[in-house]
């Protein structure tokens, strides 16, 4: 556990890097080259990185883009929304997390999905304790997401990590509570809602990797490694 949050600790700074960089013309290629430079220099290895040949060291999402979009030159633009995810391996443990950012004064709208998001994501962390079902934290991100009126993507989900970026169990956005694995001490889950403005649909473009949402519509999506303890949920990534 102390493994993984010395990655996280890499990804902390790593958005606090970005942050200070995200601005109108910056392009998301520029972020990916700094995120990688920053990551290595902290003794990590990009985890993304050639991850069944994806490209890129972050995956970097505009607006209608869900997940997994590739970092390039396209230049960020007053009232785009852009999700940034990255994964870093260090002495062999992973950590991943995402945050969806506002570039400049965004859309009342854009704000309230990327707001909710990232309190679905906080109300599913606080699920994280020794006994509840793993279910208990999918189902409080689907029904804070779907109560203020969006919908979680379902086609992706969440996943253990440690040794391995992805590792047992899935961990859903959506779901009936009560189901599903108990949570025990020690357990590592990256916890990450992509939650949609319109509907649920999904689909892939020619790329291969990036998710856009078939309306059109925007989504967000915030993601962190959390741990299992006895004394509650120990977020690694922030
Ligand atoms: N963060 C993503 C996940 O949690 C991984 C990105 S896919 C990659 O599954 F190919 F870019 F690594
Ligand atoms: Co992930």
């Amino acid at each position: 556990m102390d493994l993984i949050r010395r990655s996280g600790e890499i990804l902390v700074e790593c958005f606090a890097t970005i942050e200070a960089l995200l601005r109108p013309g910056v392009t998301t290629g520029e972020l990916d080259r700094v995120v990688e430079e920053f990551i290595r220099r902290r003794g990590g290895v990009p985890a993304f990185k050639g991850y069944q040949g994806y490209p890129a060291s972050t995956c970097t999402s505009v607006n209608e883009q869900v997940v997994h979009g590739i970092p390039g030159p396209r230049v960020l633009e007053e009232g785009d929304i852009v999700g940034i995810d990255i994964g870093v391996a260090r002495n062999g443990y992973y950590a991943d997390a995402s945050r969806t950012y506002a570039i400049g004064a965004v859309s009342g709208e854009a704000r309230r999905l990327m707001d909710v998001t990232r309190e679905a994501l906080d109300r599913g962390i606080d699920k994280v304790r020794v006994g509840n079902h793993l279910s208990d934290v999918s189902h409080e991100i689907q029904r804070h997401a779907e109560a203020n009126g969006f919908s979680v993507v379902r086609t992706l989900v969440g996943h253990g990590i440690g040794r391995e970026m992805h590792e047992d169990p899935q961990v859903p956005n959506f779901g009936l509570p009560g189901r599903g694995p108990v949570l025990v001490h020690g357990m590592v889950l990256a916890i990450e809602p992509m939650v949609n403005e319109g509907s649920c649909e999904v689909l892939t473009l020619k790329d291969k990797w990036t998710f856009v949402t078939v309306d059109g519509k925007l989504s967000a999506h915030f993601e962190d490694t959390v741990a299992v303890t006895k004394d509650g949920p120990v977020i690694m990534t922030r």
